[in-house]
């Protein structure tokens, strides 16, 4: 279980990102969070995260607070953030330093395998597509086999088809291993198609105005008429929650 109590962030030059955000997570949750741009959802991850402090409020996992970044929760960003000079393997690697090869080899060949790349070890991120580096990023997340992934606009870069494929393969890692997944995304399909709750969220300061449970089970298609229930219903709460913002 993951618990933000009563969370805010006030930068140092005045800005006040969050407050009060307030949620529990369970454990193998899909959580969406939705919002304008500015409401707070990069600072809301950051903390969760533990690479950011909160102002005030606890993030607590496993009755734990956090208080720098865990090793049970791992941050996906919107670009891949790969090491230009070191191949996959390597990238990967890089939070695995601690673990003898045999085992970092084993982890690294795994989560190639969740994200559909055997083979690619050797390759560099210069000679990966744009989705090919995103699912490399992903793999690094997931070779620390951790209990919370963020993902912060993870898709918004790649093109449709690519995106498809990666909500997919985020599927099939949920599937495997049940992580809890905090998602942040501009794509109200995206939201409707991964997510078990779907939080709309509200800027100045960043905090929760709505909350969706998308009661549909198993994987779902963008033509279901509950998906497109569900995605009419989120595009209202993200409307109302623009316009009055
Ligand atoms: N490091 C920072 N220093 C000062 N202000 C920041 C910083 N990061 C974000 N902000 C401000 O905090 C607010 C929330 O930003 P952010 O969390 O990035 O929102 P979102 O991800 O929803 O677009 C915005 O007004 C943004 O300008
Ligand atoms: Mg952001």
């Amino acid at each position: 279980m993951l618990s933000l109590n009563g969370l805010s962030k006030t930068y140092g030059n005045g800005v006040q990102a969050l407050g009060g955000f307030t949620l529990d997570v369970p454990r193998g949750e899909i959580l969406v969070v939705i919002g304008g741009s500015g409401c707070g959802k990069s600072t809301l991850l950051r903390l969760i995260s533990g690479l950011e402090r909160p102002s005030r409020g606890t993030v607590v996992i496993n009755g734990e607070t956090v208080t720098e970044p865990h090793p049970l929760i791992n941050l996906i960003f919107q670009e891949p953030r790969l090491l230009p000079w070191l191949t996959v393997r390597d990238n990967i690697a890089f939070g695995l330093a601690d673990l003898p090869a045999p085992e970092r080899d084993r982890r690294i060949r795994l989560a190639l395998g969740q994200v559909h790349l055997e083979g690619y070890e050797d390759r560099l991120p210069k000679e990966l597509s744009g989705g090919q580096a995103q699912r490399v990023a992903i793999a690094r997340a997931l070779v620390t086999q951790p209990e919370v992934l963020l993902l912060d606009e993870p898709f918004s870069a790649l093109d449709a088809l690519t995106r498809a494929a990666l909500q997919n393969h985020i599927l099939d890692i949920w599937e495997e291993s049940r992580p809890t997944i905090i998602l942040v995304t501009h794509d109200i399909d995206e939201a409707v198609l991964l997510a078990h709750r779907i939080v709309v969220m509200k800027p100045w300061p960043g905090h929760i105005v709505e909350e969706i449970t998308v009661d549909l089970p198993g994987r779902r298609d963008r033509d279901d008429d509950g998906v497109d229930h569900y995605r009419r219903e989120a595009r209202a709460l993200l409307g109302s929650s623009l316009a009055s913002a």
